[in-house]
């Protein structure tokens, strides 16, 4: 395998399971260190990046909490002393009609899959700069083009996550950091193959231009290149990875 992230230190939240996971493999296989964040600890993730050759640190953080990832960026200090690649990925998909939904329960959704952005880049950005080199990668989802049904908060964290990427990634741009985002379409994971999804997958593949199942390692290959140098002269766009289901 290339090796173009060795040397670099990424971050990888929601590195338990599904694309997350594949994230931090794509990375590691390529010569990355990473830190593995998630609710739980992401302890089989850790095996399988030691088994590629590169190191891996697990950190177990609720991402709605600013204390949670405040320590998380000590951790990072004092483990690695640098941060190179942030990839904003943990998120929350539930259904829900919006005529049931609560405001706490829009809240949640917000928390964790657009606030929780707010807070890691605040903590990782100081890290970054004295380097003047830093790559940040948020998943967002083709949901914002295609419209689904009983995912508005969803759709509007989601949304905010595109608005975020634009915006930050104009006020960084200077200080040598590039910040893109990714907005895949159904993706086989394991949340998705047992959840309320499961029963879209031969339909989506059919609304596809590709007519098969979006795999993680598709996502994965996208994460890799947005992280590494070749993508150097783009900054503040979404790429649509969702086999032409979307084509903008
Ligand atoms: N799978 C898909 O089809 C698909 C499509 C479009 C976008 N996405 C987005 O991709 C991302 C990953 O999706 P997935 O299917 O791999 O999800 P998943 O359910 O397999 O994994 C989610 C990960 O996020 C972590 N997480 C959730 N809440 C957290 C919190 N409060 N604090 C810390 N960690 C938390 C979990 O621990 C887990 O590691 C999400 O942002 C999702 O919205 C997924």
């Amino acid at each position: 395998m290339n090796q173009r992230h060795a040397g670099k230190v990424a971050v990888v939240t929601g590195a338990s399971k599904g694309l997350g996971q594949s994230f931090a493999l794509r990375l590691a296989n390529e010569g990355a260190d990473l830190v593995l964040v998630s609710r739980s600890p992401a302890t089989k993730t850790q095996q399988m990046v030691h088994d590629l050759g590169s190191k891996a640190v697990v950190q177990s953080c609720d991402l709605t909490s600013e204390t949670d990832i405040e320590t998380l960026a000590n951790v990072v200090q004092e483990k690695f002393g640098r941060c190179d690649i942030l990839v904003n990925n943990a998120g929350i998909y539930p259904f829900q009609p919006f005529e049931q939904m609560s405001f706490a329960d829009w809240r949640k959704i917000f928390a964790v899959n657009l606030d929780a952005l707010f807070f890691t880049c605040k903590a990782f950005l100081p890290l970054m700069k004295p380097q003047n080199w830093g790559r940040i990668i948020n998943i967002t989802s083709n949901v914002c083009w295609i419209v689904a049904p009983n995912v508005t908060h969803y759709t509007t964290a989601k949304m905010g996550v595109i608005g975020f990427t634009r915006a930050l990634a104009t006020e960084v741009a200077d200080a040598g950091i590039i910040v893109n985002a990714i907005a895949p379409g159904l993706i086989r994971t394991e949340t998705t193959e047992h959840g309320e999804q499961a029963g879209m997958f031969e339909m989506v593949k059919q609304m596809q231009a590709i007519h098969r199942t979006g795999e993680p390692e598709d996502v994965a290959a996208v994460v890799s290149f947005l992280a590494s140098e070749d993508s150097s002269f783009m900054t503040g766009q979404t790429l649509m990875v969702d086999g032409g289901m979307s084509r903008l």
